[in-house]
């Protein structure tokens, strides 16, 4: 038995996934698994949509890949940001695909690679609007001429990142489109071919079908979710992850009487107050204090008082039937992770990659 714990449905999962594949046809599906994949666990994850027939995986850093390989997955996977000096021994041991920014990076890699005597796959990331990582269009033309004396990269895939998939005028996108189709252009004129070319995460892969080009890179929609909610497209998901926590203790009392941390909340009147052993360790944050509400026996409750590190305090006046013990949903069943990430003014993203370490993972 869970004080706090995050219920994971993974048949949602791979109803997600044929969602996903339904939307971009003909191209395959990398699932991006950064951040433990986005709070839901990596190898469970993983090994889910390996099964699945995933086609590729995308992590954020080496270790994020290494504990992916760790667990036995030997599907291909793609660091999808960017890796340091320091990274590069394990990454070329482990056979793991490199986003590429730089010349110098390129040639660093290259030699770490020799000296092992393997070779790593690269993917060549090109810059055409999102402006943190990447090279700039114009720098791709020579370094694509010249990586062909880089012996031990294999030149495997070009990509980019849209930075407003989700704006209602499409135009900046579509102008980051157009700067990647050029740089496909000049790969394949100069001979580099069967390349994965990928663009689109989730949200494109709804908004942008031009933009698919024969590989998608997805995370928050395998999560039932859109950045925005997207409507329509959230009619095709289901949301894949509740987190819950149950009564640990219950008290009726009298009006004025403070709760919580800097007594931000006074009772208004008589009340029955419930405590939840569940605070901002486990991703429950303090901009949730006073704000949020959560289910009790279908029931909504306002959180009252301040969000503290291990415990939550909430109004159960209107569930007479409250007892110690009794399940309550924080986010799911019917109080959905947008409402959530809102009253905390932060993203979905945020609020899934914040669960911390002491939430327990139940897959159902
Ligand atoms: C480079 C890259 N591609 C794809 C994704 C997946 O994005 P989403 O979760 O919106 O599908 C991310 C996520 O941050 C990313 O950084």
């Amino acid at each position: 038995m869970h004080r706090v714990w995050a219920e994971i449905d993974t048949a949602s999962v791979r109803h997600n996934l044929r969602a996903i594949r339904a939307r971009a046809p003909g191209a395959k599906v990398m699932a991006v698994l950064k951040a433990n994949a986005y709070g839901h666990g990596a190898v469970e994850m993983a090994r889910l949509l390996v099964g699945q027939g995933i086609d590729h995986l995308g992590v954020g850093d080496s270790g994020e890949a290494l504990e992916l390989r760790d667990a036995g997955i030997t599907a291909p996977i793609l660091i999808v940001g960017g890796i340091i000096p320091g990274e590069m021994p394990r990454v070329v041991e482990n056979g793991i695909e490199v986003n590429l920014h730089t010349v110098q990076m390129a040639s660093e890699l290259n030699a770490e690679a020799q000296r092992q005597g393997r070779t790593v796959r690269v993917h060549l990331k090109i810059d055409t609007g999102m402006g943190r990582l990447g090279m700039q269009p114009f720098e791709a033309v020579p370094f694509l001429h010249s990586l062909r004396s880089l012996r031990n990269l294999e030149l495997v895939g070009l990509c980019t990142h849209f930075s407003s998939p989700y704006e209602e005028n499409p135009a900046f996108t579509q102008r980051q489109i157009e700067y990647f189709n050029l740089a496909v252009e000049v790969a394949d004129r100069l001979g580099y071919g069967g390349l994965s070319l990928h663009a689109s995460s989730s949200l494109a892969i709804w908004n942008h079908p031009l933009a698919h080009f024969n590989l998608v890179r997805t995370g928050i929609a395998l999560w039932g979710l859109l950045p925005g909610g997207e409507e329509g497209w959230e009619q095709a998901l289901k949301p894949v992850l509740a987190l819950k926590s149950r009564i640990l203790f219950l008290k009726d009392v009298p009006e004025g009487t403070p709760i919580g941390y800097n007594r931000t909340y006074y009772t208004p009147a008589p009340m029955r107050i419930a405590t939840l052993p569940v605070g901002y360790n486990d991703g429950y944050r303090t901009s949730l204090s006073n704000r949020a509400q959560v289910s009790l026996r279908g029931r909504r409750c306002p959180v009252v008082g301040r969000v503290s590190m291990d415990y939550t305090t909430i109004d159960v006046g209107h569930v007479p039937d409250a007892a110690v013990g009794d399940e309550v949903t924080l986010f799911g069943d019917g109080i959905s992770l947008y409402e959530v990430a809102t009253w905390a003014e932060a993203i979905p993203y945020e609020v899934l990659c914040g669960l911390g370490r002491r939430v327990a993972r139940e897959y159902i």
